[in-house]
């Protein structure tokens, strides 16, 4: 079965378990599951369900789909995502973008938990992703080019929205949320990085540091989706703290300010 095929019975099933198409996609980061709330009229389907759909493994992801309206807004959320350190190659976390687009979703929003390289940062900043540098080295459009998913060689100097930043700046200071804005560099993991590695990544231009994001956007753009990331800076990166990382913190730093985080997204999208 070629990817295409997989993607349309994967679209199909969905179609028959919602009550209309969605128009906006969001993926929630690690411990980032309360946007859910933001959402009404929710219809869940577990990713089990959905033939081709990966599941995920990791502590702090569900694995579900949810779709209602936020806002106003008809949406499509991932409460779960997958990444390449469970052992998934990046077509296999890059599908459930192509499935939204087959359900017609034209805006993605991305959520994730990253690390803060920039030592301006301080755990519980949230920081709107301005550019990525993809140190995975891994792209979802490796093997031959299915043009019915977009072009062999896409664009990406404009991956993160300008039009939607300027929106979500605008959401931010309404909601008087400090919203900083910089680069989201990706590291396979899963562990975190050497404070040597955090140097490097520092020198390369990175304010933040994780181990998702990257491969869904290469994939959202190569669909047409505009995209707007968001990160969620729940710990400040390896060596610039005399401290350990621990995922723990991840999900303390999260929950702290999962209240800012769940308004800020709501007003930007109120706002697409
Ligand atoms: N490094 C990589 N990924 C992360 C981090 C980090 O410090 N924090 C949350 N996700």
């Amino acid at each position: 079965m070629t990817p295409n095929e997989q993607v349309e019975q994967a679209k199909q099933f969905i179609e028959e378990e919602i009550p209309y198409m969605p128009e906006i996609g969001l993926i929630l980061g690690s411990g980032l599951g309360v946007l859910a709330n933001a959402m009404e009229d929710v219809t869940v389907i577990h990713y089990s369900e959905i033939p081709h759909f990966p599941v995920s493994t990791v502590e702090g992801h569900a694995g579900e789909l949810l779709v209602g309206t936020i806002q106003g807004r008809r949406a499509m959320m991932m409460k779960g995502r997958f990444h390449l350190y469970e052992g998934y190659d990046a077509q296999t976390v890059a599908f459930p973008i192509r499935v939204m687009k087959a359900l017609g979703v034209k805006t993605l929003l991305v959520t994730n938990a990253a690390g803060g390289v920039n030592t301006g940062y301080a755990a519980g900043d949230l920081m709107l992703i301005r550019d990525h540098i993809n140190l995975m080295y891994r792209s979802p459009l490796i093997g031959p080019n299915d043009t019915v998913f977009g072009v062999r060689f896409p664009d990406m100097s404009q991956a993160y929205s300008e039009r939607l930043r300027e929106l979500a700046h605008t959401a931010a200071s309404e909601e008087g949320i400090a919203l900083r804005e910089g680069v989201y560099a990706a590291m396979l993991g899963p562990s975190y990085e050497t404070p040597a590695e955090i140097r490097m990544l520092r020198t390369l231009g990175a304010d933040a540091v994780g181990m998702s994001t990257v491969p869904e956007v290469v994939a959202a753009r190569h669909a047409g989706l505009e995209v707007l990331g968001i990160s969620c800076i729940t710990n400040m990166a390896a060596g610039i703290l005399d401290q350990p990382l621990s995922h723990d913190e991840v999900m303390e730093t999260a929950e702290r300010v999962k209240e800012s985080f769940l308004n800020l997204v709501n007003r930007i999208i109120g706002k697409m």
